[in-house]
């Protein structure tokens, strides 16, 4: 492999105190009752924001009120988070923890949840609605209330990053809340939590991470940092991914994507994304598309426009020499041509892999299969802007931006 040279220096890292390991769940009332720093007799409110069913469903929710009751904590379960969060459902959470004296907010479910508690811990003290901070409007200069979080899934990264994608209905846009200080304070990461998450949303979170982690790795402000979070990142999920769509009770698999995806989380927390993302948020508001299928789908496109960079070649390349060396080809039938010799052969080669493996994620290939046409392109590149854009490798244009997209109908 490549040395790790080609990416800048300066970084400034951010994350978290993470928790890792099966049945780590468990701890949960001691860490909270730790993060407010209170003494073990008095009792602490907390706000606890979940899915509608699933946590319910998977039998997980009672252990975790019974852990919190155990901890002398009282819960008022905040269960309205259906599908993507919106300013709607996280001012009005606000609006509940502040009546409810809240001492500690908890977030346990998947990528939705996590930014839904995100925001609604920054709210609470520094006050005002989600829509005084859409796109840097606003800052959170106060550290936000105390603030655990556990994933249920495996693939958006939110547990470890410092913003929040929030669709304001009213104004049919969806805009990031950003600041250091919406940082979780402890992540617990337990498998076994993931283990009851279904085949399809297995698949669309695994896809999102392993896009993620591979915008971080080329992004304009990849560095040192995130380079090593990323590449392990993507050593773990590359190979994980099309086995664990048809395993799902597999612990092992399912502890890799958890690692991965958090990898992935702190690779774009501190490098940012690139062009997939910049698309898929007005994709994702206008057409109603699940986030990581999206982007799935979208990858291979941006991939074949950024691989014109030398420098991003090279960066395939090192991607390719993980998939080779992790076996994937022999463990799963992807039905792809041996590894040609060659820069641009290799970087073109792994974007094909890449391809095969959201193809067994059940990823439509191409924008026509979920409904978007000719029609749809001129909107969604007028609407397609942000970091994501801008730190994407290669520099776009409209006309760009409009060529990848035809290229994907
Ligand atoms: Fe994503």
């Amino acid at each position: 492999m490549e040395n790790l040279n080609f990416s800048k220096k300066d970084f400034l890292f951010r994350s978290p105190r993470i928790i890792f390991g099966k049945g780590k769940i468990s701890l949960l009332g001691e860490q909270s009752r730790a993060i407010c720093e209170m003494d073990t007799n008095k009792k602490i409110n907390a706000f606890l924001v979940t899915g509608k069913n699933s946590l319910k469903n998977s039998g997980n929710l009672e252990k975790i009120l019974k852990n919190l009751n155990e901890a002398k904590i009282s819960v008022y379960v905040y269960n309205e988070i259906e599908g993507e969060p919106t300013t709607l459902v996280i001012n009005r959470g606000k609006e509940i923890a502040i009546e409810n004296k809240i001492d500690v907010i908890i977030g346990i479910g998947g990528g939705s949840v996590i930014d839904s508690a995100k925001g609604i811990s920054g709210l609470v003290t520094n006050g005002g609605i989600v829509e005084d901070y859409h796109a840097g409007k606003r800052s959170f200069d106060k550290p936000g209330l105390p603030f655990i979080v556990a994933p249920t899934t495996s693939g958006t990264g939110s547990e470890v990053s410092n913003n929040a994608v929030i669709i304001d209905p009213a104004r049919g846009i969806k805009q990031s809340i950003r600041g250091d200080k919406m940082m979780a304070h402890i992540v617990i990461l337990d498998p076994e939590l993931v283990l009851s998450c279904p085949k399809k949303y297995t698949a669309f979170s695994g896809a999102d991470a392993l896009v993620q982690s591979i915008e971080a790795f080329v992004s304009k402000s990849s560095n040192y940092l995130s380079d090593i979070f990323a590449i392990e990142s993507i050593k773990l999920l590359l190979p994980s991914l099309p086995k664990v769509v048809n395993d799902l009770l597999n612990i092992e698999l399912r502890e890799k994507m958890m690692l991965g995806s958090f990898l992935d989380g702190l690779a774009f927390a501190n490098s940012k994304l690139g062009a997939v993302h910049g698309f898929a948020h007005p994709i994702g508001v206008k057409h109603n598309i699940n986030h990581g299928l999206i982007c799935g789908l979208l990858l291979p496109y941006v991939m074949k426009y950024n691989v014109e960079l030398e420098h991003v070649q090279k960066k395939y390349v090192y991607i390719t020499d993980i998939a080779v060396q992790s076996s994937i080809i022999d463990e799963v039938d992807l039905k792809i041509t041996e590894c040609p010799n060659g820069i641009k052969d290799k970087a073109l080669w792994i974007i094909e892999l890449i391809r095969k493996i959201f193809e067994r994620c059940e990823i439509p290939l191409h924008l026509k299969d979920i409904g978007i046409t000719e029609e749809d392109i001129d909107d969604i590149v007028k609407d397609t802007k942000g970091s994501s854009l801008n730190n994407n490798p290669r520099d776009t244009d409209k006309e760009s931006l409009k060529q990848i997209l035809l290229n994907a109908l």
